[in-house]
């Protein structure tokens, strides 16, 4: 029903387009363009906030809502035995009334935990009986009505190693299989998620993951997806980003975007909202390209309903509307790689140059530069860029490539210098690394 009358609404404006002959129809929403490529694309959500604006923009954009606070326990039973579901309840509503998903965050989790919890002492059966009746309670109360939970959030530390919490010091590392076990038996139907934080591109902590959810897919435990909550900083995706997501991919599990947001330092200029919406772009592309990645979420849709400077003080304006609602350039980036029409017309003809991360291991990786034309075409050619993170190339083929500092120049071999128009060529090379390993931007000159 929904659909056809958005149909009938894009129809209308069309015509509309065509009687008075503007080219330029209207924008279509997110939820929408996520849905033809087989996406849902959320935000988290704050319960007082959904009417006005804030609630028309959640309604129209986007397909799926997470409570960015109100499914958590702190939330629920503040007090022994005493639950306050109002805020919940209100957003599944708001959800149920606007043909969105809800993703249920989250069920056991170190923090935003009651302080009778916390501050019990308990014994590991009382623990195990603590967990099960809430896991029980809160799943069972939303039965049907909830598309994905994630049900342990944050569970590894930087080096893949379990994180001490109240939950693995007094149960061990089962309670991860105890909560999805108990939480399958609660909602069969629910889609059940490990979510964490710096696991988005190849490391020790994403590994670390991957090795888990193996083991839990061996065991037979339910496990149908992992999150990468993606709270990024600007200029630092991942280059392993899509590679990781298809490794995930490959144990058989979906994997979802959770809580993307990429924050600056404050204040924000157009040069940084500029790399913002590269950043986006590249991580709605990585999700784009892997079927089994269903779902993007920006942990808040707007600058004004962020937990960045709170969190992060300095640090802001790391979601795609800004405070006053209207859409950033990062908007339009994330429109763009789910395939929606460039706001800008693309340039008659150009060459350019992509850069990627073909594989990493613990100091090295494999990179390669496509140049493209489309338009246009090359007989010679030198790509430039400078690395972010102190990497260094050290060794290339089909091109020439020196670095000098941070800078690197290559050049074309004597016989790949012609790029005929809508011809490409690809040169590689491998590099070293520690840290982090982001992606450049590559320019031609
Ligand atoms: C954040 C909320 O957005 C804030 O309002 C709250 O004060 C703290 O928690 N990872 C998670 C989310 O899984 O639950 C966190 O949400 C952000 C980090």
């Amino acid at each position: 029903m929904r659909s056809s009358l958005r149909a009938g609404v894009a129809a209308l404006v069309a015509a509309v387009g065509l009687a008075t002959g503007t080219a330029h129809a209207a924008d279509t929403p997110l939820r929408d363009l996520g849905a033809a490529k087989g996406k849902v694309v959320g935000t988290a959500v704050t319960g007082s906030r959904l009417t006005g604006t804030y609630g028309d923009i959640t309604g129209t954009q986007f397909s799926a809502v997470t409570p960015g606070n109100a499914m958590k326990w702190g939330s629920v039973e503040p007090a022994r035995g005493s639950f306050d579901w109002t805020e919940a309840d209100q957003i599944v509503a708001f959800a149920q009334a606007h043909h969105q998903q809800v993703r249920g965050h989250t069920l056991v989790w170190h923090s935003q935990n009651p302080s009778w919890l916390t501050n019990g002492s308990w014994t590991s059966a009382q623990l195990s009986d603590l967990l099960h009746d809430h896991i029980d309670t809160e799943v069972g109360r939303y039965k049907g009505e909830i598309a994905a939970w994630d049900v342990v959030n944050e569970p590894f530390n930087e080096d893949g190693t379990y994180r001490s919490t109240l939950w693995y010091d007094g149960l061990g590392s089962g309670y991860i299989a105890s909560a999805l076990t108990w939480a399958h038996a609660a909602d069969p139907d629910a889609k059940l998620y490990i979510n964490d934080y710096n696991v988005e591109g190849v490391n020790a902590k994403s590994t670390a993951l991957y090795n888990l959810v193996k083991s839990l897919k061996q065991q037979g435990v339910p496990i149908d997806g992992v999150g990468l909550q993606a709270h990024l900083i600007l200029g630092q995706v991942p280059a392993t980003l899509q590679q990781n997501i298809q490794r995930f991919a490959g144990l058989g599990v979906d994997v979802a975007i959770t809580e993307l947001d990429v924050r600056m330092q404050l204040p924000a200029d157009s040069t940084k909202l500029a790399r913002q919406a590269a950043d986006f772009r590249s991580v709605v592309a990585a999700c784009a390209a892997v079927t089994r990645c269903v779902n993007v979420t920006v942990w808040g849709f707007t600058d004004d309903d962020s937990w960045v400077p709170s969190a992060f003080p300095g640090y802001g304006a790391a979601t795609p509307y800004d405070e006053n609602y209207q859409p950033k350039p990062a908007y339009h980036a994330i429109a763009e790689a789910l395939g929606g029409g460039t706001t800008t017309p693309p340039p008659t003809g150009a060459c350019t140059a992509a850069y990627s991360v073909s594989s990493q291991w613990n100091t090295g990786f494999t990179g390669q530069v496509t140049i493209s034309c489309s338009g246009a075409s090359l007989s010679s050619w030198k790509a430039n860029w400078t690395f972010g993170a102190g990497q260094q190339v050290t060794q290339a083929w089909n091109a020439a490539c020196t670095q000098s500092g941070a800078a690197v120049t290559c050049t074309n071999a004597s016989y790949n210098g012609s790029v005929p128009d809508g011809g490409s060529v690809t040169f590689g090379f491998n590099g070293s690394w520690s840290g982090s390993n982001p992606v450049p931007t590559v320019t031609l000159g």
